[in-house]
């Protein structure tokens, strides 16, 4: 966790509402997915880890029912002044209405703040980066509210849930629960094996040893991306429906290859059936990576990793051409076990395991090579896994 990032968060505080008596600062982690992707809203399995690197919120009750909201990110945005009594789903945009959006979370749920906040953000993570900052925004305001209202009762999965509720219905972003329970539940040094079906998870310990994850940002503004992505929910859904005609599933996570393989052709639009396709292999993937992780099998574990990509670039279609170059390119890196693209996709990060000795060659292939091909340059980072969220 940043060192500077309590001291950051507060002099925002000051700067945007005066001073900072009685205030309370929290931290909630982002999230980098090993493997599972596209599966956790098709009743799949997921494979995160939480990062050290997250959203610091600084906050104070105040005595009427004003909320109001300053990030130190978007200074220019001002300070954004809202109220208890106008949290409508989908009324404005900007960041705030994460941060909003998890207050009528909690509303739904019989928690109702009596009087309003002010709550000032820093975050480092990337914005785009597909690392969740958008996750760790609402889990940070989720366990602000619980510090702050004495909502004890409520757990850091209800926080995960309530954060999710507050993406899809308050900012119409269908996302399922991975990035909210992986900022949420995460523990140092090791990746959260969920069940999306069942909601049973268990940690993995990731020892690399001798092994660095390199995460690696292509830079890629992307657009269109919670359209596409509610898009490749919807076609998922039809596969499913057309499969149900006469399997009695209840979702793509419950099917094995196998069963997939036999009933596909039920499958009437093309695309659909590519995208179930890989929500299925993808699934298994995730399975079989994780027990090979526990064995020790970490060559496994990557070859894994590049199917998962693969199958994300031609099945899926949520990769993109950088990501594929960078991808592409780190296969080639002898000492390279596995590269994929991580994340929602459309751009943001891939994720690497990479040998001690072939790092530097890593980082300098993969930079040189992404500067010629793309034209700027990709950022690297050497990130931690990190535990979940915290009053600091
Ligand atoms: C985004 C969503 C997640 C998950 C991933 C893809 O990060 O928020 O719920 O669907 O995409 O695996």
């Amino acid at each position: 966790m940043d060192p500077n990032g309590k001291k950051l968060v507060l002099e925002g505080f000051a700067q945007a509402f005066g001073d900072t008596e009685g205030v309370r600062c929290f931290f909630a982690p982002g999230r980098v997915n090993l493997i599972g992707e596209h599966t956790d809203y098709n009743g799949g399995h997921v494979f995160p880890c939480a990062l050290d690197i997250g959203c610091f919120a600084a906050v104070r009750k105040r005595e009427d029912r004003v909320m109001r909201f300053y990030s130190v990110n978007f200074p220019q945005a001002g300070t954004v002044t809202t109220s208890l009594d106008a949290l409508v789903p989908q009324s404005r945009s900007g960041w705030t209405n994460y941060p909003a959006g998890v207050v009528w979370a909690f509303g739904t749920h019989g928690c109702e703040p009596d009087v309003g906040f002010d709550m000032a953000i820093y975050g480092d993570i990337p914005n785009g980066s597909g690392l969740s900052s958008s996750a760790a925004l609402e889990v940070v305001t989720g366990t602000a509210l619980r510090a702050l209202y004495g909502w004890d009762k409520v757990t850091n999965v209800d926080i995960a849930l309530l954060g999710q509720l507050a993406e899809n219905e308050y900012n119409g972003m269908k996302c399922g629960i991975m990035d909210q329970f992986a900022s949420a539940m995460g523990k140092a040094g090791n990746a959260i094996f969920l069940d999306t079906n069942t909601m049973e998870y268990a940690y993995a310990p990731v020892h690399l040893e001798g092994m660095k994850l390199m995460i690696v940002n292509t830079n890629r503004k992307h657009s269109l991306v919670d359209s596409e992505y509610n898009l490749r929910r919807e076609q998922c859904a039809a596969a499913l429906a057309d499969l149900q005609k006469e399997l009695p599933v209840k979702t793509l996570g419950d099917l094995t290859e196998e069963e997939f393989e036999a009933h596909k052709d039920l499958i009437t639009d093309p695309v659909c059936l590519r995208r179930a396709r890989h929500a299925v292999y993808e699934n298994r993937r995730t399975i079989e990576a994780v027990a090979a992780l526990r064995r020790g099998d970490i060559e496994e574990f990557g070859r894994l990793m590049n199917a998962s990509h693969v199958s994300l670039r031609d099945d899926y279609e949520t990769s993109c051409p950088e990501a594929d170059i960078l991808t592409e390119e780190a296969w080639k890196i002898p000492g390279v076990l596995g590269s994929r693209i991580t994340g929602g996709g459309f751009g943001g990060c891939t994720v690497s395991i990479v040998k001690d000795e072939a790092v530097d060659t890593f980082v300098e292939t993969l930079d040189r090579v992404y500067r010629e091909k793309v034209g700027y340059p990709a950022t690297f980072y050497r990130l931690g896994i990190g535990d979940g969220p915290t009053e600091i």
